[in-house]
């Protein structure tokens, strides 16, 4: 993979991530949204690859744009496979919270795993964790293991949950083994990063979210050295068929990060909205202000990219 193409997609995610943040706290996520797709898709366009979506807004019937098997790319240069979430938490833009970001992962053809729209139990740590969580152990447990390799107290440790109904038992969980929790309303896959992140402040991510983000945040976490475990989780019998469908047997099956995103990956995302590991745009009089990373596994490089967008010269913002 041509370690150039990731400056080529940080540009995509900037502009994504320009377009959403007009529409930062005016309360419609469906506007946000569409302005981050169509963003993205147009840049896409201007890379020269043979890329193809295998994650990105739902299935070809569902999306207009940017869906799963969608052709992306000038069609010449390298066949790569792209995971995508033009705006990975559309809720928190919408009410103007932290954490919202623009966001692909890209892979050599075959690289990601082909995750349906479902739920993903997920465990995602910093280097020190990997190879020493493990998703079928309690939380207490993982914890503990944590803390014993990061030489520290259970009660120093921090972990990052989506605050929903459906985490209840495990937030008291992890209460009752006396570490701090940080509840978030939306956003995993800065959730995940955020593990990797030194001086985050957080040290381990655990619950349920979207299984398509579980692969973006194992993408990631290859880069950053992290680890990252997931089990698929069904809500309802049609999404078993439809998992079932795209190939997937072992409906209970633990993937490890290398089966979510092997070989070579890069991650770039931009920030929408302030957050733990980006800021969010900033609007001037003469343009905005973007901040991005972009890491590829391969050399394990992680550059953090300030850039200046001035409208008058770039008619497309
Ligand atoms: P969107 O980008 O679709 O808004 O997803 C935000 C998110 O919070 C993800 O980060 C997370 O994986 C998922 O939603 C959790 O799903 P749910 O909101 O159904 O609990």
């Amino acid at each position: 993979m041509n370690r150039n193409l990731a400056l080529e997609f940080v540009r995509v995610t900037e502009m994504a991530a320009v377009s959403s943040a007009r529409w930062m706290g005016r309360g419609d996520e469906k506007a946000a949204d569409q302005a981050a797709v169509d963003a993205m898709r147009t840049m896409l366009d201007s890379v020269e690859c043979e890329g193809v979506v295998t994650i990105g807004e739902g299935e070809r019937d569902e999306a207009p744009m940017l869906y799963i098997g969608e052709k992306v790319g000038t069609g010449a240069g390298p066949a790569l496979d792209i995971a995508l979430d033009p705006l990975e938490g559309t809720t928190v833009c919408a009410v103007g919270a932290s954490n919202s970001i623009s966001v692909m992962a890209i892979a050599e053809r075959g690289g990601f795993l082909n995750a349906p729209d479902t739920y993903m139990q997920k465990i995602a740590c910093g280097p020190e964790g990997k190879g020493v969580i493990d998703i079928n152990e309690s939380a207490e447990e993982n914890l503990r293991r944590l803390a014993e390799v990061k030489r520290c107290r259970v009660q120093d440790l921090t972990c990052i949950i989506l605050d929903r109904e459906r985490h209840e038992g495990l937030i008291d969980e992890v209460r009752k083994a006396g570490a701090r929790i940080r509840l978030i309303g939306d956003g995993d896959v800065a959730g995940a990063v955020s593990c990797c992140v030194p001086d985050s402040g957080v040290d381990l991510m655990i619950g349920t979210g979207g299984a398509p983000e579980g692969v973006i945040a194992a993408a990631a976490l290859r880069c950053m050295g992290g680890d990252f475990q997931g089990i698929l989780r069904f809500r309802h019998d049609e999404e078993i068929e439809r998992a079932k469908k795209m190939g997937i047997t072992d409906l209970e099956k633990v993937y490890s990060i290398e089966e979510l995103a092997k070989g070579e990956v890069m991650f770039v995302a931009t920030g929408v909205t302030d957050g733990t590991f980006l800021k969010g745009v900033k609007f001037k009089p003469w343009g905005a202000e973007t901040q991005s990373i972009v890491m590829r596994s391969k050399s394990g490089t992680i550059r953090h990219i300030d850039a200046v967008h001035r409208f008058d010269t770039k008619p497309r913002y």
